[in-house]
């Protein structure tokens, strides 16, 4: 009998908790496309994740849904992976819950995302913010994932998600796969236009920082023509050259070409056309993406359609590692 190669395991996740950014795109998103032909994907948006900041019910049910659109929109095919809404599948909180006590107190404290959001919204800082890496673990584990498409940031939480499922296992026997990181290089780290050193977000309080998905192209121009750079002139990828830097990065994610390559187009020539050319090149890049995103909103129905039998497929699936867990566990199981 012909074997049939099995595809590896694909999960990630974003939060819907406003338009994601060029960072967001670079680092995950793109690469989640590019994987989806390739692999069995889960991927998901992860509301239950954003409530850990509050959030106006309205604003977390639209941006929600814009969300899973704009995953659509990437061309990612519902029909061929598994696209879903976190909160629609309760095992993620489920096994979250176990998981939380197979985590330390010291490992969860030492998360420096949970250190940097407490530090930014002091008087919030809730149980759900701590334990939040632990509900991401549960995304990943119930999946028995075998990568996971990230931005540099989410490394850490990778990891603890590995130190779980190797001390679960370590207890009770092969029960969840141990994931890895799935980084590329280029676009793992998109640097704020404004402030090359910090971290492109879309929380940024000066919207020239960032540039969003859904920017319209003028937009996407004036922000890119605005980043701050050296007074050097040059194009190279250099030491003290963190404007420029990230502008080569994003034009390499968006061209696929090298640095070198790059370098030798702009020889001679001036910062301004090298903007230009970024610009150019980001706007060609989300085109279509605005385009098909603006097409599916408009199908409400569709979109709802879809994120339902999304969630009853990631439930399937999921259902089998939560059971599993569980029954190691000591739970009472009512069926054999
Ligand atoms: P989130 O929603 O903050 O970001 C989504 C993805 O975008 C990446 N990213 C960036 N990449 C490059 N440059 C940047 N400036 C930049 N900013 C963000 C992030 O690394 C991420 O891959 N906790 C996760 C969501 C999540 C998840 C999961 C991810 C929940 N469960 C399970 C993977 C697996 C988060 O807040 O990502």
């Amino acid at each position: 009998m012909e074997q049939t190669e099995k595809k590896k395991i694909v999960l990630s996740a974003i939060q819907p908790t406003g338009t994601p950014t060029l960072g967001n795109y670079l680092g995950a998103l793109k690469n989640w496309k590019d994987m989806a032909d390739g692999y069995d994907c889960f991927y998901a948006v992860a509301d239950l994740h954003s409530i850990t900041v509050r959030m106006e019910p309205a604003a977390l049910r639209k941006q929600t849904l814009e969300m899973y659109a704009l995953l659509l929109a990437l061309g990612i095919d519902p029909e061929k992976n598994v696209v879903f809404i976190q909160s629609m599948v309760p095992e993620h909180a489920q096994l979250a819950w176990i998981l939380n006590c197979y985590t330390q107190f010291g490992e969860a404290s030492r998360m420096t995302q949970f250190k940097d959001k407490s530090e930014k919204h002091p008087e919030n800082i809730n149980v759900g913010l701590f334990s939040y890496p632990v509900l991401m673990a549960a995304d990943i584990l119930l999946y028995q994932a075998d990568y996971v498409p990230v931005g540099d940031d989410q490394k850490q939480h990778l990891e603890l998600a590995r130190d779980i499922a190797e001390r679960f296992n370590g207890i009770y026997g092969n029960v969840f796969k141990v994931p890895e990181p799935f980084i590329r290089k280029a676009g793992a780290r998109v640097m704020s236009l404004q402030e090359p050193t910090k971290k492109m977000s879309k929380s940024d309080a000066n919207t020239k920082a960032f540039i969003s998905m859904l920017d319209d192209d003028n937009i996407i121009m004036k922000k890119i023509k605005s980043a701050v750079t050296d007074s050097e002139a040059k194009v190279y990828y250099g030491e003290g050259k963190d404007g420029i830097n990230n502008l080569m990065e994003i034009y390499s994610c968006c061209t696929g070409r090298d640095f070198d390559a790059i370098t030798a187009e702009f020889d001679g020539k001036g910062y301004g056309d090298f903007k230009q050319a970024v610009g150019e090149a980001v706007i060609a890049e989300l085109q279509p993406v605005k385009a098909e995103f603006n097409r599916l909103m408009n199908d409400k129905a569709y979109l709802l359609g879809c994120a339902e039998k999304g969630a009853e497929n990631a439930s399937r699936f999921a259902s089998r590692t939560l059971k599993k867990a569980m029954k190691k566990v000591g739970f009472l199981q009512l069926d054999k």
